[in-house]
């Protein structure tokens, strides 16, 4: 069992702590070993008059339960005092949880200065007083936690809360900056948005929705964040009902206006619009610094020709072209079927999956090699002989990206044997803000060529030396078709994936150790590009070719955005003819890691391609069906009733298997079948079974949503709605 966190010969000041989420935090500290000062004015939930008895009740809880804990009653607005209590029953300061709070809701029209000033000086002033009084208790006997309260009014707005929500973000920039300035000191500070069943809530959530939102479901948390062993700091989170979650900013790439010949303009700003909110490939800057360097990256980026910043500095040495045409060396590379087997196992291959067999057996009667291992063999080729040791060009290893791959398989890989690779430089590009080197590498066993794969490796700054922009040589990639993907594929990677996929042979610390990840500006190891290739391709193959090898041609991807191992791959795909065009995002954080790819298939000579097997029966499917037939008898009755978009993922063993759309939004309503090419305003995902319960009534939405069975994102307050479509549409 894991060691208990305890705050031993700690002192902890909890503001407004006779009541809600601040009497659940001193109970807690109390409970662990801290002494405890219970603030608390014990004024009503608008700030009006005072009271000692909250406060004095908390301690009499505290002591009951063996603790050490004193009274405050002082308003946080007088922010020595409640530390001086501390000092004088304790002696030292060692936390500050920052959380009195009161509202005084309007309308922004009606909001009064009086309503402003107050909010501003319960919130933001308390907890600045309370906080700097602290400071340098904390500063000199470099240890501090603090904790700031703000809200999810602040961070998204709400109807009603303009004072209040002004005063959390308020919070959250105090916060940002005191992490900063205490980091060296061991002061930490970190802000919560909680959400729990108090006083400040019960009239404005429905009863069922509160009973699952206690207030020690928050505690943990603080707690957490204000142990001696925990190194977070400056970082947001919201918690409630059991959750925690860690938010960040995120910040489209962009778009520069200012170039050469093209001023700025606030036309050019609307005719840019579209780019600048275009949040595909977007970062997530955690500092000014990164802010600003970023930013400068994207100014780099710009074509030398016309850009706003050309790049001095870059070199790939004297006389680039000169390079092209450069034989490596002859490369010989033996393998066995172990190395085959090893690879599938990287690229994510399971005996839990009977297909998979024939790729992890080697006794299987069809005992095969993947296609993709293709990529090792001529890896080998390139990297052993030294992409560094070319004559002509000078290039620094620490700047080389894999930027795009093509693979071509002329015959299914042996399963063992001794190939020979012959690798050649195709071209140099100059992309302005790197280089881009374009290796062709075809392998042979004997005189029969095997496969060839074309390596676009970019490197970064090695641009601005006036070489062309394009290769006829280059294999391009090729943007998917514009409608909803044919098929989609989604498949976790495990924790260990890197570290298994580079004993086939890239073996990069990049990969594998932390400490070198993070001179790359990374926070953990990443996943190998050619790993989430290597599982996109078998996605396509089982998908499209029913696994088999020979039907596999060719394969051209774009490497966008790394994958951490442990997160999920999704693949979507589009067949058109021969061509099975697909990009591959990772799902949780819906951003693009593989684009443009496409995957070329030899025609089936054996028999048709087998279709997808269709998932086994849903039950589910019959209540669509009925759903679908009462929406087109209701006319537009349940549009107007419910007015939103509902897309639906059922599930079966943990994979998606059906996907429903309910528009009961536009037109007179409809239902469909698939991947859907509108936006649904609300997401759910619940499996086959837990989907009938509900129709049922077995359990309700609520219920089956706070038990983690009904997955829900979007506009949650439509997910309210649920009831009318699965109680009142889809009785059977
Ligand atoms: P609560 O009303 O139960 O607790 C707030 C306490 O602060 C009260 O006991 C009150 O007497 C005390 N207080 C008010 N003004 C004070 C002052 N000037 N000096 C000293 N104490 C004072 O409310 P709850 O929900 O426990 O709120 C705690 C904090 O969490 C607040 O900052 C609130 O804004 C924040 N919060 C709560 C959410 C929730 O869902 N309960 C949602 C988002 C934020």
């Amino acid at each position: 069992m894991s060691v208990p966190l305890t705050f031993d010969g700690k002192v902890v000041l909890v503001t407004g702590a006779g009541g809600g989420l601040g009497r659940e935090y001193a109970l807690a500290f109390g409970q662990r070993g801290a002494s405890v000062v219970v603030n608390d004015l014990g004024g009503n939930a608008k700030g009006e008059g005072k009271n000692s008895a909250a406060a004095d009740k908390v301690v009499e809880e505290i002591k009951a339960k063996g603790g050490k804990a004193v009274a405050n009653y002082d308003s946080v607005e007088d922010g020595e005092k409640l530390i001086q209590s501390a000092l004088d029953a304790f002696g030292r300061i060692d936390i500050v949880i920052n959380n009195a709070g009161i509202l005084r809701d309007r309308s922004f029209s009606r909001l009064s200065e009086l309503d402003w000033d107050l909010i501003q000086r319960v919130h933001l002033k308390g907890s600045f007083n309370v906080t700097r009084a602290a400071w340098n208790h904390m500063k000199e006997q470099k240890f501090g936690r603090i904790i700031m309260t703000a809200s999810a009014a602040g961070l998204y707005g709400n109807f009603g809360q303009a004072n209040y929500s002004a005063a959390k973000l308020g919070l959250l920039g105090l916060s940002n900056t005191l992490a900063i300035e205490g980091r060296k000191l061991n002061i930490h500070c970190n802000t919560i948005a909680p959400i729990a069943n108090s006083r400040l809530t019960q009239n404005i959530m429905p009863a069922d929705i509160l009973e699952n939102l206690k207030p020690e479901y928050v505690s943990p948390l603080v707690l957490w964040l204000c142990h001696e062993q925990c190194e977070e700091t400056g970082a947001l989170f919201e918690v409630g009902a059991g959750w925690i979650g860690k938010l960040r900013w995120e910040r489209s790439p962009g778009h520069v206006l200012l170039r050469k010949n093209h001023p700025m303009s606030p036309e050019a700003v609307r005719d840019q619009w579209d780019n600048i909110c275009d949040f595909k490939d977007a970062s997530h800057p955690a500092t000014v610094n990164e802010s600003l360097m970023s930013m400068l990256s994207m100014l780099n980026k710009e074509p030398a020709g016309d850009g706003l910043v050309a790049n001095p500095t870059s070199s790939l040495g004297h006389n680039p072209a000169q390079a092209v045409g450069y034989k490596f060396p002859d490369h010989t590379f033996s393998y066995t079927e172990m190395q085959c087997i090893l690879y599938a196992l990287g690229v994510g291959m399971s005996t839990k999956d009977p297909d998979h067999l024939r790729f992890l057996y080697e006794g299987h009667e069809n005992f095969a090699c993947l296609p993709t291992y293709g990529v090792i063999i001529s890896q080998a080729a390139v990297m052993d002989s030294g992409l560094t040791n070319i004559p002509g060009l000078e290039i620094n290893p620490t700047q080389i990206l894999h930027g795009e791959h093509y693979l071509k398989c002329y015959q299914p890989l042996p399963t063992s044997g001794t190939l020979i690779s012959k690798a050649t430089i195709l071209d140099i590009l100059d992309k302005g803000s790197g280089a881009v080197i374009i290796i062709n590498v075809s392998t042979y066993q004997g005189q029969r060529l095997v496969c060839s794969n074309q390596w676009s490796v970019f490197v970064v700054g090695a641009g601005g030396f006036g070489g062309k922009k394009s290769s006829p040589h280059a294999e391009n990639t090729a943007p998917p078709p514009s409608r909803a993907p044919d098929a989609v594929v989604v498949e976790s990677t495990t924790k260990e994936q890197a570290a298994l996929y580079r004993l086939s042979g890239d073996r990069n610390p990049l990969h594998i150790d932390p400490s070198f990840s993070a001179m790359g500006g990374f926070k953990d190891p990443i996943l190998h590009g050619l790993c989430s290739f290597g599982f996109a391709s078998r996605h396509i193959l089982k998908q499209y070719a029913n696994n088999d090898p020979a039907r596999f041609c060719a394969i051209k991807v774009r490497f966008v955005k790394p994958v951490l191992p442990g997160q999920s791959l999704q693949t979507e795909m589009w067949k058109e003819g021969n061509r099975v065009h697909f990009q591959c995002k990772v799902k949780e954080t819906g951003s693009l890691t593989l684009s443009g790819g496409y995957v070329d298939l030899y025609e089936d000579q054996t028999s048709d391609p087998k279709a997808l097997q269709p998932a086994a029966d849903l039950q589910s499917r019959l209540v669509f069906a009925e759903i679908g037939r009462r929406i087109q008898a209701s006319g537009a009755g349940l549009v107007e009733q419910v007015k939103g978009v509902f897309g639906w993922e059922i599930t079966q063993d943990g994979k998606t298997v059906a996907q429903w759309t309910i528009d009961l939004k536009n037109g007179a309503g409809a239902l469909h079948e698939g991947p859907y090419s509108g936006k649904a305003d609300v997401s759910i995902a619940v499996s086959d079974a837990d989907f009938m319960a509900l129709v049922q009534g077995k359990v309700n939405p609520q219920q089956a949503f706070m038990a983690g069975k009904l997955k829900i994102k979007g506009n949650i307050m439509l997910g309210q709605k649920l009831d009318i479509i699965l109680k009142d549409v889809a009785k059977l």
